[in-house]
């Protein structure tokens, strides 16, 4: 573009210039990086995330945040996303009359997934969601399962946009508002060894 502003007409490489870097800077430049929340330090900075993500009623306790592994999105710096994870288990605390969910081999349980309010609607859950598969798939598992309410429409389209299928849908799981728990599922091909 440079180049053929030379030839053409400086100013116009001027133009060209500018218009370039005001389309790439920003996202060009962006620096993202992912890595596990450290316990205890960061459980106040967990927790204060949880509060600006997620209505007030399906806010995590501190004993869910220090019994899932946690990992945060970075961009530039800023603590953009965050999510939570069980390995090796299945989500069934919907179904079970213990509540409880079963040890599977294989299977990644997603157990929390979001990005600030003032970050969403840009890519960004898009990315946390493909390194959430990414991490999935480098560590074996081959299968993920993950629950949401069937009203929270943006992460049931962002799992179905990654080919997530919804498993089941149970009634009367939330609430304050109620609302049923949509159990989705990713099978994952196996580890090529
Ligand atoms: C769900 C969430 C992670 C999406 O993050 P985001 O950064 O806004 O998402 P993106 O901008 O990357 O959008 C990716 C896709 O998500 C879906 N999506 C995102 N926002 C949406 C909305 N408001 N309505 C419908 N679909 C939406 C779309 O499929 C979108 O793809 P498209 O733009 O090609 O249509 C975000 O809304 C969030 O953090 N919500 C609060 C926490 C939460 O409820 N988590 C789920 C329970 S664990």
């Amino acid at each position: 573009m440079i180049l053929t502003g030379y030839f053409f007409a400086p100013f116009c490489k001027i133009e060209l210039h500018i218009s370039a870097r005001r389309r790439l800077v920003p996202k060009s430049n962006l620096t993202t990086e992912f890595r596990k929340a450290i316990l205890p330090r960061e459980l106040r900075a967990l927790m204060a995330f949880d509060r600006k993500a997620f209505p007030r009623s399906d806010l995590f306790d501190a004993a869910a945040w220090k019994f899932y592994d946690s990992y945060w999105m970075i961009v530039d710096g800023v603590k953009v996303g965050c999510c939570a994870f069980e390995k090796h288990v299945d989500f069934q605390e919907d179904i079970r009359e213990d509540g409880e969910n079963p040890r599977r081999k294989g299977s990644l349980y997603i157990s929390s997934t979001a990005i600030l309010p003032k970050f969403q609607g840009q890519g960004f859950g898009a990315l946390l969601k493909s390194w959430e598969i990414t991490y999935a798939r480098s560590h074996g598992f081959t299968r993920i399962v993950t629950n949401t309410r069937s009203g929270n429409l943006a992460m049931i389209r962002l799992n179905r946009k990654f080919g997530f299928r919804v498993i089941r849908t149970t009634p009367n799981y939330y609430s304050d508002p109620a609302d049923a728990t949509m159990v989705m599922e990713l099978r994952l091909p196996k580890k090529r060894t």
